[in-house]
């Protein structure tokens, strides 16, 4: 057990999926996982661990935010030994030709910082996904026929953001979407040698005002956990 998760050892799987909602890691584990199990409940954040095709994976909440994922990122990898971790969650479009529906996979993170930016000091760190596992989602995501855009996203600290101008410099500059996550999982999963990556979907669109639908959203969140558990095992 951990401060964060009451999980037995050897209850984590090496690999993770991570959704910011508790509640979807449950309809994920019993939607996709065979005999899953509830390993942690401390604080509401769930988790389950199961198995996909005969492979173990655990599929545990991560919370709302840098500073919340990190402790779970940093405690299934420092005190279960997660090897694999990728985050499975929505995102807000900062281009014109991207849709709701689509996946994003996030290539690298932009930040004004992160938990461990401190740490880094003047050092301008750049999160970057794992490259086994990237390729592996965009032809899982292609196999699916999922439209899907890979690139550099915008992990922000505000949901309801003071600063449009920041928004407006990252669409100048190419990024796709905007999250709350994905930069400190990177970074936490650099800092320790595992692999890690974020496999997102459109939920809304800064520029348009459009948004994915209540009664699309389980569909859209089911294609994003199977990319990410072929990703996982390709
Ligand atoms: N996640 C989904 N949509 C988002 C947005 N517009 N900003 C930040 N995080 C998001």
């Amino acid at each position: 057990m951990t401060i964060h998760i009451g999980a037995k050892p050897g209850e984590i799987a090496e690999t993770v999926l991570l959704p910011g909602d508790p509640y979807r890691a449950k309809w994920a584990a019993e939607t996709f996982l065979d005999d899953p199990i509830c390993v942690n409940q401390v604080r509401g954040m769930l988790g389950f661990t199961g198995t996909w095709k005969g492979n173990r994976v655990t599929i545990h909440g991560s919370g709302m935010g840098m500073p919340s994922l990190s402790i779970y990122a940093n405690e299934l990898i420092r005190d279960y030994g997660a090897q694999t971790l990728i985050r499975i969650g929505s995102a807000g479009a900062m281009q014109e030709r991207i849709n709701v529906r689509d996946v994003v996979l996030a290539m690298t993170s932009t930040t004004l910082s992160t938990p461990s930016s401190g740490m880094f000091r003047e050092l301008n760190f750049a999160p970057c996904a794992d490259w086994s596992l990237l390729s592996a989602a965009a032809a899982a995501a292609e196999a699916k026929g999922v439209t899907t855009h890979v690139g550099g996203i915008y992990s922000s600290d505000c949901f309801y953001d003071e600063r449009p101008d920041l928004n407006e410099q990252m669409t100048r500059h190419g990024v796709l979407a905007v999250e709350m996550e994905a930069a400190e999982l990177y970074t936490v999963a650099a800092r320790y040698n595992r692999r890690a990556l974020a496999v997102l979907t459109i939920s809304d669109h800064l520029l348009t005002g459009a948004a994915l639908p209540s009664e699309d959203r389980e569909r859209s969140f089911g294609d994003m956990v199977e990319i990410a558990l072929q990703a996982a095992f390709a």
